[in-house]
């Protein structure tokens, strides 16, 4: 990569010059909306994207002095959103259990206890999002631990960097070892202050957290639900249908409702910004409700082969009009990267007779997934207004992958090749609100 410069830099102004790719806010399959721009220029003003098209017409219109970043050979696409990840699981990733409920007790309750001491909380979410930075996402749904000091370090720590991240607190207050319990009344008032003290400052939202409807009680899933309706912008995230045996116990404890996702649709926690990770194990009229009501599936591939819970079912999905984004659920995840998600998620998809087109992966992990959770215009895209979250994909990153993305006959073919044989590798550089945070050594 290189820079021209003719005099000094214009103040607040970058240019950029590579292969664009996005997809504009359409309603329609993603594949009508699709921007390619072979020799593009993507112009930044102020954090946000103010031109973005082709070099040659929009080059002659710079201001005198205005520094253009030469990233010709690399592809600019708007940074990976991943809409299901779990910032306090990043010690743990990769251990083994037999299944969800086993994992949970061995590996996962005891790291998340650590979270009671700020500094590692802060520690851990600054290699966190290094990581996330070094993959190529720029925004995530991230669940912190029941502590609220973990969210309250999640958030400084986001802040810091000007990162535009989705985050809230874990309510859990049974079925889970004493130590990681809040009550169902202190679980809605910390998660109030939280959301009053972070939702919509600088670039932070805020997410009700109940971690699933196993370790909440019905006056906690309840309150949940008030703070819901008290705070319509806010997100929602919690754990649906993951596995066959967390179903099962799911009903015995709430006896009386028709379905695992019931229970929540009973609680008033289904609605837009609602995002419900897994959903592996619904029917259809769990899939109707969530379409009728505005809710968003966060489907987790690599958690779902690594804990053996089952295969997302795409055409159901896609029949009955659920909305599906894209998501890691580190550490139940065994990769940070979005591009080895989808790699994971076609072949989840190939399993159950569905295809899913690179086109319609990259759509899910940028604009898609923007659009399901109410963002879109503000992240997921490379549209002029847009807050400038990109990256910058090295189609030679590895000799493997240049070869064969050399080969390449197709816009589809290169998307393809990115996905299936890339990883952190291929993300060259990582811009946040049009700064870099992160460029590959
Ligand atoms: N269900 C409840 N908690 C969790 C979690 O931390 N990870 C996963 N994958 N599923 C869950
Ligand atoms: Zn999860």
């Amino acid at each position: 990569m290189t820079s021209t410069s003719n005099t000094q830099a214009v103040p607040g102004v970058q240019a950029y010059r590579a292969q664009l790719l996005y997809f504009r806010d359409a309603q329609k399959a993603e594949d009508d909306a699709c921007e390619w721009i072979s020799d593009g220029l993507l112009v930044v003003r102020d954090g946000h994207v103010d031109q973005c098209g082709d070099y040659d017409r929009l080059a002659p219109g710079l201001a005198p002095g205005t520094e253009v970043r030469d990233w010709r050979g690399h592809l600019i696409v708007p940074g990976f959103i991943d809409t299901h990840i779990h910032y306090p699981q990043t010690d743990m990733i990769a251990s083994p259990a037999p299944g969800l409920l086993p994992w949970l007790e061995k590996y996962t309750f005891p790291t998340e206890a650590r979270f009671d001491d700020p500094d590692y909380a802060h520690e851990v979410a600054r290699f966190f999002l290094d990581e996330l930075l070094r993959c190529g996402t720029t925004t995530a749904l991230v669940y912190c631990t029941v502590h609220p000091g973990s969210a309250q370090a999640f958030f400084e720590e986001s802040d810091a960097r000007n990162l535009r991240m989705v985050a809230g607190k874990v309510m859990m207050d049974r079925n889970c070892p004493e130590y990681l319990r809040d009550t169902a009344q202190s679980g809605a008032r910390d998660s109030e202050s939280l959301l009053n003290r972070w939702h919509g400052t600088g670039r932070q939202m805020y997410a009700l957290t109940p971690r699933f409807a196993l370790t909440s009680t019905p006056e906690q899933l309840g309150l949940c639900g008030e703070l819901a309706q008290q705070y319509p912008d806010v997100f929602i995230q919690t754990h649906v249908a993951e596995n066959r045996d967390e179903v099962k116990w799911a009903m015995e404890l709430y006896p009386g409702r028709r379905s695992y996702l019931d229970i929540y649709d009973h609680y008033g926690l289904l609605r837009p910004r609602a995002v419900y990770g897994h959903c592996v194990w619904l029917d259809d009229d769990d899939r109707r409700r969530m379409r009728d009501t505005g809710a968003v599936a966060a489907h987790c591939p690599t958690s779902n082969q690594f804990l053996g819970s089952g295969l997302f079912d795409f055409s159901a999905a896609r029949d009955f009009g659920l909305p599906v984004t894209l998501a890691t659920d580190v550490g139940g995840g065994s990769s940070f990267s979005m591009l080895l998600t989808m790699n994971e998620a076609h072949k989840v998809a190939r399993l159950s007779g569905h295809y899913l087109t690179a086109r319609r992966m990259f759509w899910q992990a940028t604009q898609g997934a923007a659009r399901s959770l109410g963002l879109n215009g503000v992240i997921g895209t490379l549209a002029p207004g847009a807050e400038a979250d990109f990256i910058v994909l090295d189609p030679g990153a590895t000799p493997l992958l240049a070869r064969r993305s050399a080969m390449a006959e197709s816009l589809e073919e290169l998307l393809f090749a990115l996905a299936m044989l890339g990883d952190d590798r291929v993300i060259a550089a990582t811009y946040a609100a049009g700064r870099e945070v992160h460029r590959r050594s």
